[in-house]
């Protein structure tokens, strides 16, 4: 499994010492991958702190060019330059607050895997969606966009699943819904790349009282948002994975 925290637009740079102070004492198994997601301004330190340690880090967004006129943004060079493993592309925070689209989406994961920087592709329906019976042919047609002629290799692959409906509303997909979603994104990818291997986490108002019954069969871990913010929580959540 693998468990990674994505702490959005949480924490200031004294914060987010704290809490990886906090979290390095904590003792986990090698078995399961855990890494944390802060923002841009804490990446510095979370490189700091965790360097030589089982906990990678990573970025929540970045821009597709190296370098360049492009005020504001940061570029898959500069993550790599900090050191991040990962980065997530495609939240629907980012779609639908940003107007982020599969187009960029794309554009974004070319970046990062030319610089050696796992994409972690998120994909989920709106509840609108999901009422009409649409979820899976959204999940498809995000898929089919995000992830079309990209040049994955026989690397693994992460993806997240993450309803919009259920992100930072305590309502939680139910578990044969998680299973035929994970199971369609992994079919489907496969299908896209047959060399690849696919790793799909779920997330959405995932907690250390729910993440027992939402692991089943297709789920490789958890994307957790608001219960990544304590140190108690996340690591509850990470202890049931080993
Ligand atoms: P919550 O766990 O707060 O619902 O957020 C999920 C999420 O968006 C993780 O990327």
């Amino acid at each position: 499994m693998l468990v990674i925290g994505n702490w959005k637009m949480n924490k200031t740079v004294a914060e987010a010492r704290v809490f990886i102070k906090e979290l390095l004492r904590e003792r986990f198994d090698k078995k399961c991958s855990v890494g944390i997601v802060p923002s841009f301004v804490a990446l510095h330190i979370a490189g700091e702190l965790l360097e030589g340690t089982p906990i990678g880090f990573g970025a929540q967004n970045c821009y597709f060019e190296d370098q360049g006129a492009f005020t504001g943004e940061v570029s898959p060079l500069m993550l790599k330059d900090l050191g991040c493993k990962w980065c997530l592309v495609g939240h629907s925070e980012r779609r639908h607050i940003f107007g982020e689209t599969d187009e960029l989406v794309r554009r974004k994961a070319v970046a990062l895997l030319r610089h050696e920087i796992r994409p972690i592709v998120c994909v989920g329906e709106t509840l609108e969606q999901r009422n009409s019976g649409k979820a899976i042919s959204i999940l498809s047609a995000q898929l089919s966009r995000a992830l079309e002629s990209l040049d994955l290799g026989n690397e693994e692959f992460v993806l997240a699943y993450e309803p919009v409906w259920a992100i930072g509303t305590g309502m939680v997909a139910k578990p044969p819904q998680i299973e035929e979603a994970h199971n369609f994104i992994i079919e489907h990818c496969k299908r896209m790349h047959p060399k690849a291997n696919f790793r799909v986490l779920y997330g959405g108002s995932v907690t250390p009282e729910n993440c027992k019954e939402i692991a089943v069969n297709g789920v490789g871990g958890f994307l957790v948002g608001g219960a990544s913010l304590s140190v108690e929580k996340f690591s509850s959540i990470i202890r049931f994975c080993i």
